[in-house]
């Protein structure tokens, strides 16, 4: 499936495919606990959010230098382009690096090192999006924020990420509005394992433009009808939904019945590494398993520009 899409919700540090990890282990001198690639991705069985996380972060371990992170942007924007990505906002979470030793600079130079030129290398177009890993303080979040102050002109904007359960948005409103006042945009992830009630403090409390997966708005019909009415974008991530247990079946998963209620759904790959697929597969998957039609898709792909922090004539050059 190659219609031309924006993808949303994509983790830089989730597109890092067992062979680059093994490769980059080499490099770095870093010891991996798995024999080879074969063993490693019979890893990939999750319970869980948090069974998932616990690898994504382990394998961050191989990530060290600069060209590190702009290898593993530039075999992402391959793998993206081949699959009719015109354009991605593109997560990272420098906690997970800051705590390992790797500063601020390597990661988000080592990012832009291949984001600078995906246009002409890759014909995508690119944003970066910073992370704040909520299962972390919000002063360690203020102190991101602050560590990032010199690369501000690299960052589109903040979202919110990691162990949902427990870690509810409101947690972070300070540093949210410290972003806003930076002139940052605002996403977070919110109902994917969390209650609806974190999507309405998303939006009420840190001002959220969008929402990361959104999935269980479905249990309140009164949130599903304010998302309508409010337009507000959901990044929906249906194969990592399906790895990670949010729902059982792809059969199962709820896309068509919030397209149907008029929700502007959009269709990402979330860790496209670990979850079996990049943005075309989750469109091929949705396609066929969820029997949506050729308009569907079509909307889908629309949604995803219209959703985008590109402005009006960027979205056309990228269509
Ligand atoms: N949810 C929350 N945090 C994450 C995810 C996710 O799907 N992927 C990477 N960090
Ligand atoms: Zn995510």
């Amino acid at each position: 499936m190659s219609l031309p899409k924006a993808e949303l919700h994509l983790h830089i540090e989730g597109t890092l495919e067992p062979e680059l990890a093994f490769e980059l282990a080499t490099r770095n001198g870093v010891e991996l606990p798995y024999a080879d690639t074969e063993a490693l991705r019979k890893a990939y069985r999750f319970e869980d959010l948090q069974s998932f996380l616990n690898l994504y972060y382990e394998l961050m371990a191989v990530l060290r230098t600069e060209r590190d992170f702009e290898d593993l942007a530039n075999a992402y924007l391959a793998r993206a382009a081949a699959q009719g990505v015109r354009h991605a906002e593109i997560f990272f979470d420098p906690q997970a690096h800051l705590a390992r030793g790797v500063g601020m600079g390597t990661v988000v130079e080592g990012l832009w090192r291949a984001l600078g030129s995906s246009e002409d290398n890759h014909g995508v177009s690119t944003q970066l999006i910073l992370c704040f890993l909520r299962d972390e303080s919000a002063d360690s979040a203020m102190a991101t924020l602050e560590a990032a102050k010199p690369y501000l002109d690299r960052i589109v904007g903040i979202g919110l990420d990691s162990a949902e359960v427990g870690h509810p948005p409101v947690k972070f409103r300070e540093v949210y509005e410290a972003a806003a006042a930076l002139g940052l945009r605002r996403v977070a992830h919110a109902g994917e394992e969390g209650p609806p009630a974190y999507i309405t403090e998303a939006l009420d409390v840190l001002g959220v433009e969008r929402i990361d997966h959104g999935l269980r708005c479905m249990e309140d019909e009164e949130l599903v009808a304010r998302l309508v009415r409010e337009r507000i974008p959901l990044t929906l991530c249906p194969l990592s939904n399906v790895r990670l247990r949010t729902v059982d079946v792809l059969a199962d998963h709820p896309l068509p019945a919030m397209l149907d209620a008029g929700l502007l759904c959009t269709v990402n790959s979330d860790d496209p590494a670990y979850f079996g697929g990049y943005a075309g597969d989750n469109f091929d998957a949705v396609g066929q398993t969820l029997g949506l039609s050729e308009d569907r898709l079509r909307e889908l792909a629309c949604n995803s520009f219209l959703a985008s922090f590109l402005e009006h004539d960027e979205e056309r050059r990228a269509r």
